[in-house]
């Protein structure tokens, strides 16, 4: 495995490996991605042998143009439309109907495609120098938090993957907002940080999904980011007895008060921004866990804006 700075002669080397058909791990503004051309189904097999991900959760396509995106689906209108060019390049997945040559393996049978145009420069330019479509899902082992730097990637599944670009800390830190068509309905699938509030700014009403352990209401399984040490929402430290703190860390969004006895308290933001709190959250939850503590309360968010997002990745760690 080697860690590379993702400078011009690493991305180019990059490119050369994915259409070698190998795996690279390279960074977007959510998280580091594991890469494969998407095309290439076989190399997409391997990322799901490395992640041991089950078949049947489908990957996310990312192209680095609007041209690029046309040829992995059969047709980006309508409202699919309108969210494109609002919010690419940026934290945003559509699914939309698939074209003929994405495998199966890809959408995991399904007749969608996941589709993203990142904003990171980095991601931008391997799709660019690899000129294919890049098959990426977060590169963690499955069922765990998803990585936010090159140094996550490498401790978690640094074995298995050749080549890792360091594109350094992800900027939004949280995975994208995934937004489907069904029956011609945007539904919100996965919150991120293209918020609701935005969404229907842009369009009106949209859906919102529940959760289901089925596999076609995407990555929603209930429990998926899930840290090893127990993690628990609460609504105030108040509610944590002074027996208990002295083995656990009180996890925080912003400035909190009543946190004596906590053997840690971790705050993602000095002044409760919930911006920079998701840019930290998956760092702090990967900290916490190697920490040792007993258990972990974290303090409940307004679920509006990207809190939404940020409650959605607590809760499913609290399962
Ligand atoms: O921010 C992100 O989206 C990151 C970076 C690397 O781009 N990727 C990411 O991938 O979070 P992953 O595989 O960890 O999560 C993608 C989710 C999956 O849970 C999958 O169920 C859903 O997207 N998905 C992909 N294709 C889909 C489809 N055709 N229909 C429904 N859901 C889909
Ligand atoms: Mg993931």
């Amino acid at each position: 495995m080697s860690v590379r700075i993702a400078d011009q002669v690493a991305i180019a080397a990059a490119a050369q490996a994915l259409r070698a058909g190998e795996l690279v791990a390279f960074p977007t503004e959510t998280v580091y991605g594991l890469g494969a051309v998407a095309t290439d189904a076989a190399a997409v097999a391997r990322i799901f042998a490395v992640k041991q991900r089950p078949a049947f959760d489908p990957v996310i396509v990312h192209v680095e143009s609007l041209d690029r995106a046309r040829r992995v689906v059969a047709r980006l209108d309508g409202a699919a439309r309108r969210l494109a060019e609002r919010f690419w390049p940026g934290p945003l997945t559509l699914v939309l109907p698939r074209a003929a040559d994405i495998p199966d393996i890809v959408t995991a049978g399904l007749p969608t495609v996941g589709v993203r145009l990142p904003s990171h420069p980095v991601a931008q330019a391997l799709i660019a120098a690899t000129d294919r479509p890049i098959a990426a899902p977060s590169a963690n082992p499955f069922g765990y938090v998803s990585p936010t730097t090159a140094a996550h990637v490498a401790a978690q599944l640094g074995d298995a993957v050749p080549l890792i670009l360091d594109g350094g800390a992800c900027a939004v830190g949280l995975e994208s907002t995934i937004v489907g068509f069904a029956d011609g309905q945007p539904t919100l699938l996965r919150s991120g940080a293209i918020t609701l509030e935005m969404l229907e700014a842009e369009l009106g009403a949209v859906r919102v999904a529940t959760d289901t352990p089925l596999p076609t209401a995407p990555g929603q399984l209930p429990r998926h980011y899930a840290p090893r040490t127990p993690l628990t929402l609460i609504d105030s430290p108040a509610a944590v007895a002074a027996a208990e703190r002295q083995h656990a860390a009180l996890l925080a969004t912003g400035p909190v008060a009543d946190t004596d006895g906590f053997a840690h308290v971790e705050r993602l933001s000095n002044d409760g921004d919930l911006l920079v709190a998701a840019t930290r959250l998956f760092a702090a939850m990967r900290a916490l866990d190697a920490g040792g503590f007993a258990r972990v309360y974290a303090l409940r968010v307004a679920e509006t804006g990207i809190g939404r997002a940020i409650m959605d990745r607590l809760r499913r760690a609290s399962h």
